[in-house]
């Protein structure tokens, strides 16, 4: 059969127990203009087509795959797979304008179209129940392929580095302001690079998918059935493998860089509080409130915290730590190198609570020399003992929660309570006196103001002397 001649018209075999579908079927091949299909019969069985195939010898049978009274199974089975080796095809007319024709193996819908440009091409000279624009060559698909990657790959160029410009006038980060925040910047504006790369390629070949190969009005075909590519997966697990690692060490080495450790740094504690910082020098014997640093030398901090954890981070220096409750063993270490001079924050970095969006100190960087004036300043203090409560009251963070003059706050002001009687929680009454206002900071939940909670950290008073007890009570006194 398949060696007859091209001249000679197909002998096509219906099997349909619907006259309909015969009739019409049998005219449309019949209206075909080149007049090589002819059809030689229509049977409702398998019986009938096994005695029609003897007297008719058909080249193609047409099953009607929407008739249920049909075996279409056994009709593949006897034909296809059976002796008699004959090309059937099912026919289907459900699908309203147009006829789908399914396989012998009963593919899904979606591999249909697939099989049907396959069978197409096999039979080039035949006739054909195939949708023509579904017979293109593979030449044609090749071409067309390369020029959609061509175009989309100039199009995910173009948005890098339209990100990649974009994304460098928005300022993410403030000024760099030390040695750590050469490899962290690197590092970082290496990753956004990456990223807006992946955001390209990503959104790019979704939005022209969507554009360019969205469904043409009237079409109404099953897309091309893709069982997969290894290539393509084996590469896109490999080279993001690859990148990870490559930035793994850039990593490392960014990390190398920025905990590289200096002879003769500058020893600072940094304590957090809630909410505030203080810093001690051990070295200098100087406890303030606001960290001074000389510019382009290393300074070594010692974090921790008198209660819960805060974390401390002045973004222009980029490093951040946290600084952790618990004593001795949970303090953590810090090394900065200012590299340039300047008013800047401290600003805590962990939810710390009510306050801590307030938890900022002043960081300033200054020269060598302005350091050192400093340092002989601070080391010949005040004579007088409420300009000594005074300092005191910002460097162990009362000011934090009690105001001077009058303000309310998380605790009761400081404004005119000295030789008041206050009201306490349990309703018992109190003097404020020397020995009162002392045992409220040595041992603050002892007694509690009526109105106020018990927010004041029990040990805030442990790194006090008694002499810096008495200079707040003096400056205490001197608000009445
Ligand atoms: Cu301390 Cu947030």
């Amino acid at each position: 059969m398949a060696s007859s001649s091209q001249k000679k018209a197909k002998r096509v075999l219906i099997a349909s127990s619907h006259a309909l579908f015969a009739r019409g079927l049998s005219s449309l091949l019949q209206s075909r203009q080149q007049k090589d299909v002819e059809v030689v019969g229509v049977v409702s069985s398998v019986e009938q087509a096994i005695l029609q195939i003897e007297k008719l010898s058909p080249d193609l049978i047409v099953v009607d795959y929407d008739d249920e009274s049909l075996n279409r199974d056994e009709f593949l089975a006897r034909f296809v797979e059976g002796e008699k080796r004959l090309r059937v095809v099912l026919l289907s007319l459900h699908d309203g304008e147009q006829a789908l024709v399914y396989d012998r193996r009963m593919l899904a819908a979606a591999q249909v179209d697939d099989w049907l440009e396959e069978w197409s091409r096999s039979r080039q000279d035949e006739y054909s129940m195939v949708q023509p624009e579904q017979r293109i060559s593979k030449n044609d698909n090749r071409s067309d392929n390369m020029r959609h990657f061509i175009t989309a790959g100039i199009l995910v160029a173009v948005v890098t580095a339209l990100l990649i410009v974009g994304l460098g006038q928005v300022r993410l980060l403030p000024v760099a302001a030390s040695a750590q925040a050469q490899p962290i910047d690197f590092l970082f504006n290496l990753q956004f690079q990456i990223i807006a790369f992946l955001f390209a390629l990503i959104v790019v070949s979704m939005v022209y998918s969507i554009i360019v190969f969205r469904r043409k009005p009237g079409d109404t075909s099953d897309a091309r059935h893709i069982e997969g590519n290894t290539n393509l997966e084996v590469a896109w697990t490999i080279v993001p493998l690859f990148v990870v690692m490559g930035l793994a060490v850039l990593g490392s080495d960014g990390l190398a860089k920025t905990t590289r450790a200096e002879p003769r740094a500058l020893e600072v504690n940094v304590i957090g509080q809630q909410w505030s910082w203080r810093f001690e020098y051990p070295e200098l014997g100087i406890v303030t409130d606001v960290m001074r640093l000389p510019v382009n030398k290393q300074a070594l901090l010692h974090l921790s915290s008198i209660d819960v954890i805060h974390s401390f981070w002045v973004p222009e220096f980029r490093v951040k730590q946290d600084a952790l409750p618990g004593g001795e063993e949970f303090v953590r270490d810090l090394r900065v190198t200012p590299s340039m001079t300047g008013n800047f924050k401290v600003r805590c970095a962990e939810l710390c609570g009510l306050r801590h969006a307030y938890m900022e100190n002043d960081v300033i960087v200054m020269s060598q020399e302005e350091f050192d004036a400093w340092v002989a300043e601070e080391q010949g203090l005040a004579a007088d003992p409420v300009e000594r409560g005074r300092k005191w009251y910002t460097t162990y963070g009362c000011n934090a929660c009690h105001s001077l003059d009058g303000t309310p706050g998380v605790g009761p002001s400081w404004q005119g309570i000295y030789g008041a009687q206050h009201k306490l929680a349990d309703g018992t009454t109190v003097l404020v006196d020397d020995a009162y206002l002392y045992q409220s900071i040595r041992n603050p939940a002892s007694q509690i103001v009526e109105g106020y909670n018990n927010l004041m950290p029990a040990n805030i008073a442990e790194k006090m002397t008694d002499q810096q007890v008495d200079d707040i009570i003096r400056l205490i006194e001197s608000l009445k």
